[in-house]
């Protein structure tokens, strides 16, 4: 992907995309040597690299920070930046000034932001400006309190109807592309046969145009995952097997050998 053409250029030819959510430096690097599409700074940096319960805490500055180091180990991958809780919210005026602040200082292509309808203003008017923008439907994790947990969506009719209208509506305001969180499969086909951009899922099923993971997720650094997971890599078996080979090896006078050593 070089520009959002290359989006639904893509969804119009059915070539799936692949993106991967991811905050530094080297895991970039990997994601643009492995030919990933196109990668997302995402605000779950608040959860995988701050430990926090939610994303609401991050900043804007924190994600500035993440998203420069991700443009400098992956410079020709297209790279979405998430608007953190909060900078875009309040006014139109704030999500532009915030907006354009991450475009000017990371070098990112696009700008994410979730909800629908009540957010169309905002997207018309980046759009307007010349920021492209991403929508996130389903599970939005900024309004976890509103939605009373990390749970899957529209699981009634009426909020079916309701993310199906969102979609429709974040197509209308300007996005490229929709990322769809925690649906039924069968809500995520619906929506991306009915719009003309490219709709990305993560635990919405393989229909959807591409899909998305959490780079520290897919490679298992983690206890547990959701069900919509697949973890590629057991990171952490592999990372603490290394680490206790190093304490051993340090306590047995191993490491270092000669060939670590400046004589
Ligand atoms: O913050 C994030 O990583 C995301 C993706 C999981 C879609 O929003
Ligand atoms: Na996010």
């Amino acid at each position: 992907m070089k520009t959002v053409i290359d989006f639904i250029e893509a969804k119009k030819e059915g070539r799936k995309i692949s993106m991967v959510s991811t905050y530094e430096y080297w895991s970039a690097a990997i994601c643009e040597e492995a030919g990933i599409d196109s990668i997302l700074v995402g605000d779950s940096a608040g959860m995988v690299v701050q430990g926090l319960d939610t994303t609401l805490p991050v900043t804007l500055e924190e994600m500035i920070y993440h998203a420069k180091a991700v443009r400098r180990g992956a410079p020709n991958t297209f790279i979405v930046v998430d608007m953190p809780f909060m900078s875009y919210q309040v006014s139109v005026e704030d999500a532009v000034k915030n907006a354009g602040k991450i475009m000017k200082e990371t070098g990112a292509n696009a700008v994410k932001i979730e909800g629908g309808e009540e957010v169309a203003h905002i997207i018309e008017k980046l759009v307007s400006v010349g920021i492209p923008v991403m929508g996130h439907l389903g599970l939005t994790p900024q309004s976890v309190h509103a939605l009373g947990g990390y749970r899957i969506q529209g699981k009634s009719e009426e909020q079916q109807k309701k993310i199906i209208k969102d979609a429709k509506v974040l197509e209308q305001a300007g996005v490229f592309s929709i990322v769809l969180e925690a649906v039924p499969s069968r809500l995520a086909k619906e929506i991306t046969e009915f719009v003309e951009v490219a709709t990305i899922g993560i635990g919405a099923g393989k229909y959807t145009d591409g899909q998305i993971l959490v780079f520290h997720d897919m490679m298992g650094f983690f206890d547990r995952s959701p069900k919509f997971v697949k973890r590629y890599v057991e990171g952490k078996k592999l990372f603490i097997q290394a680490l206790e080979e190093y304490r051993e090896e340090i306590q047995k006078g191993k490491f270092p050998e000669q060939k670590h050593i400046y004589e």
